[in-house]
């Protein structure tokens, strides 16, 4: 039976303490795309959240961000060239300080790097579509400009591995452009990398190649690399993909590459399909090839939550109660499971270093709730308003 306090050893070596991650969060705090005071201050305050703390998405080309923004201050980070290695150095360095590890969550935004067209560049996709909701030009990019972007993401990948970083995470989930060309809603092409549920996967397969050239090439034996993955992508009629495709690729992704772990990113761990009575997080499960492992975030919030979810995956990854309580691996490992803080109060919130960015958006997302977040809506300072909707 698995245990919260586990240690948990990957296939390539490295350990963790607990059974634990921290799912990657925007913090909201970026300036110029860079890592400020208050991203350093936030990532210091979890060097004891989880056994592996997921920094958030990070934009690895130079239109792969920054997404929705409010303020120049409040933007998406970014490591598509060394400028941008200092401030990563010392988040690892923060994040890494109680002997957990640092994972940096890669990305390309694609459609939702929305501020880039404020910034006055381009915001790429797979296919011109007419997205309702999107009111900035998108451009269609060419074969080769996804070449390059599959090459981005392995200098990316270099530049975390100088930063000391203990790992990555490729971020595939949550409408971004590696999950736009798998979706058949969002992705149209005809060539190499699209036309067919075999093309469709080809960027993320080309990506998880290049990533895992770099990594053998200039890694330590034990990096972690991990890939996150929504498990369905289904609006009303638009299907992007089904479980049954994300399975696939799943399968693929595992038995191609020597992936330590798959990450989903759902907002409830026990979902259901429309045509199955399993979990996806059982049917995802199935797919991923050993030794591989599973972990997946939504909801996952209490103690009692926390235990029932290792029924369904091998490390539980928690996103907001890291918000509220940014020592909950500590408390684990040390028998205080029942001193985690579950709401925002003053407290938590000394306790917790949230970024300004975080105040002002959290209380503007509704699908973002948490116990408390009246308390935080006091402290914002202005209304971000509800853009934000995928992470
Ligand atoms: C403020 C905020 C920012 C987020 N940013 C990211 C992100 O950068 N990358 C990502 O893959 N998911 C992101 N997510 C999704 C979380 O990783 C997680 O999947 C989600 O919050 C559900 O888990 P929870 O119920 O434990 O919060 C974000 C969620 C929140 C609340």
């Amino acid at each position: 039976m698995k245990r919260l306090t586990d240690t948990v050893t990957f296939r390539h070596g490295a350990t963790i303490k607990t059974r634990t991650a921290q799912a990657p969060m925007l913090t909201n705090s970026g300036h110029d795309e860079k890592v400020t005071q208050d991203t350093i201050d936030y990532y210091a305050a979890r060097s004891q959240s989880a056994g592996m703390v997921i920094v958030e998405y990070t934009s690895v080309s130079p239109n792969g961000g920054p997404s929705r923004s409010w303020a120049p201050d409040r933007e998406q980070l970014a490591l598509y060239n060394d400028d941008f290695k200092p401030g990563h150095e010392e988040v690892a360095k923060v994040l890494k300080k109680d002997g957990n590890k640092a994972i940096l969550q890669l990305v390309h935004s694609g459609r939702e790097a929305a501020y880039r067209h404020t910034l006055g560049g381009r915001v790429e996709v797979p296919s011109l579509i007419d997205f309702p909701w999107i009111d900035y030009p998108l451009y269609e990019l060419s074969e080769d400009e996804v070449w390059q972007i599959v090459k981005d993401f392995g200098t990316a990948a270099k530049r975390a591995i100088d930063c000391g970083y203990n790992g990555i995470e490729i971020h595939g989930a949550n409408h971004y452009l590696l999950q736009e060309f798998f979706s058949a809603y969002s992705n149209r092409r005809t060539d190499y990398w699209g036309g067919s549920l075999e093309k469709r996967m080809n960027f993320a397969i080309e990506v998880s190649k290049e990533i895992f050239k770099v990594v053998k090439e200039f890694a330590p034996d034990d990096f972690i690399v991990g890939y996150r993955i929504s498990p369905e992508e289904i609006h009303g009629d638009n299907i992007g993909y089904t479980w049954h495709e994300s399975q696939q690729l799943v399968k693929k992704l595992t038995t191609l590459f020597e992936f330590d772990y798959i990450h989903l990113s759902t907002l409830d761990y026990k979902s259901t399909p429309n045509d199955s009575n399993k979990t996806l997080a059982e049917l995802l499960g199935e797919a991923v090839q050993a030794p591989a492992l599973l972990t997946m975030a939504g909801g996952i919030h209490t103690p009692e939550q926390m235990a029932d979810a290792l029924n369904y995956m091998d490390i539980v990854s928690l996103g907001r109660p890291t918000l509220i309580d940014p020592q909950i691996a500590y408390k684990i490992a040390n028998g205080k499971e029942n001193e985690i803080s579950l709401t925002f109060n003053e407290e938590a919130v000394n306790l917790s270093k949230l970024t300004p960015g975080l105040i002002n958006l959290l209380p503007n997302v509704p699908e973002f709730r948490m116990p408390g977040i009246d308390y935080l809506k006091e402290l914002a300072t202005d209304d971000l308003g509800t853009e934000v909707t995928h992470t």
